[in-house]
């Protein structure tokens, strides 16, 4: 049977450089938030989301953020990861898991962090709470797709503590995770 148990846990976490930051599920008035997120990505960092270099004007990151915040739980979740430096906190990455309604065991997964935080562990740790979340929530597997030559992406995933099948196809790699497997506690991490 499948379980609609949402874990939507925030967490305290730690850079690799040793600065602080935050993983939480998104609400609707963090549309702004994103949108900024999205707004200011490279052109190579949306290549390799987006498969496309195309420019996202303010009012596309603006809706492309309005996605995101307004994911209904059903639908599966958006989990943030934002930084404070002053007043205002900043979203510096973003992790979206999609559940098709038809195929509720089933997950589809997208990943992004802000060019100038990448390689920190951020993107890593979006990934590990999404997969929790999607355990949680009784999917067994979640989808993604890669370009080639986005090896950052496919290192990532493949140390995560879950079989990854990857497999070619028209232009793209395919890559499935198999949530058959527990995550260490956060103290392995
Ligand atoms: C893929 C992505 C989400 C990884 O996030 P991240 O926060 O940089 O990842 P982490 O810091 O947790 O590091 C993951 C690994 O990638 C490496 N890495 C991160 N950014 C890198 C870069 N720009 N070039 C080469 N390697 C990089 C890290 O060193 C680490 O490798 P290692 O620990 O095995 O040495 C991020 O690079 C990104 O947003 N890319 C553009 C969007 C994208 O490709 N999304 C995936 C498809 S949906």
């Amino acid at each position: 049977m499948v379980q609609h148990t949402a874990l939507a846990v925030t967490s305290e976490r730690i850079t690799n450089l040793g600065a602080p930051f935050r993983v939480r599920p998104a609400r609707p008035d963090d549309t702004w938030l994103l949108a900024d997120l999205f707004y200011h990505l490279s052109a190579q960092t949306r290549y390799l989301r987006y498969f496309q270099p195309v420019p996202l004007s303010l009012h596309n990151a603006w809706v492309e953020g309005r996605r995101m915040a307004r994911r209904s739980v059903v639908h599966g979740l958006t989990l943030i990861a934002t930084v404070q430096p002053g007043e205002r906190a900043e979203a510096v990455g973003v992790a979206e898991l999609a559940v098709d309604p038809r195929a509720p065991t089933r997950g589809e997964l997208a990943v992004t962090v802000r060019d100038d935080q990448q390689g920190h562990g951020i993107g890593t740790a979006l990934l590990r709470q999404v997969v929790k979340e999607a355990q949680a929530r009784g999917i067994a597997e979640l989808h993604g797709d890669l370009l080639p030559e986005n090896r950052a992406a496919l290192r990532l995933l493949r140390r995560l503590p879950v079989p990854v099948e990857t497999v070619f196809d028209a232009g793209t790699i395919h890559v499935v995770l198999r949530l058959s497997q527990e995550l260490p506690d956060a103290a392995a991490e």
